[in-house]
């Protein structure tokens, strides 16, 4: 586990300049899993040098993969074909993971040996029947600690193809089920509760992989092989979104982010904060390995409270930490349902920032599903983060708008998704740094 971390962060003057944020993370941890299990040797360019990720390439290389890494954001994968993973003596572990740990899961239900994933004290406590009961439906046997990790993967179950419904939007359940599906007899076929990102079939098909998709649904045959190929990967939407916000927070800022992944199942946040006001604008859209992708120029507005749509939860599920910021901010009341989800994320998001904003003087009604954030004026103030990655970044962000200092607790696990947070959150103006003891007292 890594050392305990606080930041203190103060207002400061207007950001500006350029940056680009870190590698997607959902994509790094794909094209390693892909790469590994295809035929040849693969380059993943623009990888996430974040933990989430390096533990799912460890867990690999447990597997008897060789994964190289020639400079800093690439590695080179030798894949060992379907059926050439290993088993490993020792425990698999993914960290603070989810997705690393619901994606193997699946990918080990069609392997002959057996296998046990781990990860840390916030993964331990976070829900597994949502990918093992769909797994036990195509015959894997899979134990846990009553739904809960550690897992233990019963290998040689052999796997039959069906077609499923997710009772939960998730694309992690959804790819844990196509990646076993690669092992199953027949096609297999899953029908989502709402759609989510494609990632997986996007890149299964980049790899060769003869699959069908659309929005919420994909269907593919069982025993067929992955090709090597190499991936670009962009640049995270979801740790862009911190900058987002914090440029549309802070009277006279102007940020442009370069290269930022935007898969329309990710980009919720910017619909949203558009309807609130926001001045956000896409330039130079392309294509950037397959993905869609731009550099987006946000400038300061003054946001108004909105009730967010439904429809719009799937899409920005891992930006609601920085939209209750953005909320806090705005005149009005913001009212978020349908996301019931956030309570079982890296901590239980809804209470980590409700707490939060409430310790910094903002009226935040909890639901069971969402929150009331009235707007207001943020007082300086401690507030915990409870390990959670994107609740450390928001509380950074919102102290930007605050009287007087925010100390942060427990910020060490930004290295999960953000390597280098601090560092480029001061290059564009933040007056951001790891607090002493005497601060946190
Ligand atoms: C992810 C899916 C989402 C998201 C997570 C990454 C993925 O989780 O919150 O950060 O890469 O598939 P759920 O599938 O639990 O919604």
């Amino acid at each position: 586990m890594s050392a305990r971390l606080d930041w203190i962060s103060h207002a400061g003057a207007a950001l500006r300049g350029s940056l680009r944020v870190p590698g997607d993370k959902s994509i790094s941890h794909r094209a390693l899993m892909l790469a590994a299990l295809a035929h040849g040797s693969s380059r993943v360019s623009g990888f996430l040098e974040g933990e989430d990720t390096r533990a799912t390439a460890r867990i690999l290389q447990q597997l008897g993969v060789r994964i190289t890494a020639p400079s800093a954001g690439e590695r080179v994968i030798d894949g060992v074909g379907l059926h050439g993973l290993r088993a490993s003596a020792q425990p698999l572990d993914c960290g603070n993971a989810g997705t690393g740990m619901r994606l193997l899961a699946g990918l080990l239900a069609g392997q002959d040996f057996d296998s046990v994933l781990i990860g840390d004290a916030s993964l331990s406590q976070r829900p597994m029947r949502r990918v093992i009961e769909p797994l036990a439906a195509l015959g894997a046997r899979i134990d846990s600690s009553d739904g809960r990790p550690p897992l233990r993967i019963h290998g040689g179950a052999p796997l039959r193809a069906r077609a499923l419904r997710t009772a939960i939007a998730s694309a992690q359940v959804k790819s844990a089920i196509l990646l076993a599906g690669l092992y199953a007899d027949g096609v297999t076929r899953v029908d989502e509760a709402q759609p989510t990102r494609d990632y997986t079939e996007r890149m299964l098909q980049a790899f060769g992989w003869p699959i069908e998709f659309g929005p919420g649904w994909a269907a593919l045959p069982g025993r067929q092989s992955l090709h090597a190929c190499d991936v670009q990967v962009p640049g995270d939407f979801s740790s862009a979104a911190f900058f987002i916000v914090a440029a549309t927070l802070v009277p006279g800022s102007e940020l442009l982010l370069r290269d930022v992944g935007l898969n329309p199942r990710r980009t919720g946040l910017i619909e949203v904060l558009r309807a609130m006001g926001a001045d956000i604008r896409i330039e130079a859209p392309r294509q950037h390995g397959g993905e869609p992708t731009a550099d987006l120029r946000v400038r300061h507005a003054d946001l108004r409270g909105i009730e967010v749509p439904r429809e719009q939860v799937a899409d920005m599920i891992d930006e609601f930490p920085i939209l209750f910021v953005a909320a806090a901010c705005a005149t009005g009341v913001t009212r978020v349902h349908g996301a019931a989800e956030l309570r079982v994320k890296e901590s239980d998001r809804i209470a980590v920032m409700a707490s939060g904003l409430r310790a910094l003087g903002i009226d935040v009604q909890e639901n069971p599903d969402g929150a009331l954030i009235q707007g207001g004026s943020l007082r300086g103030g401690a507030v915990e983060s409870h390990g959670d990655h994107r609740c450390a970044m928001s509380f950074a962000v919102a102290a930007l708008r605050a009287s007087a200092p925010v100390r942060i607790a427990d910020c060490a696990n930004v290295a999960t998704s953000f390597p280098g947070f601090e560092a480029l959150a001061r290059g564009v103006g933040f007056d951001l740094h790891v607090a002493t003891q005497a601060q946190m007292a």
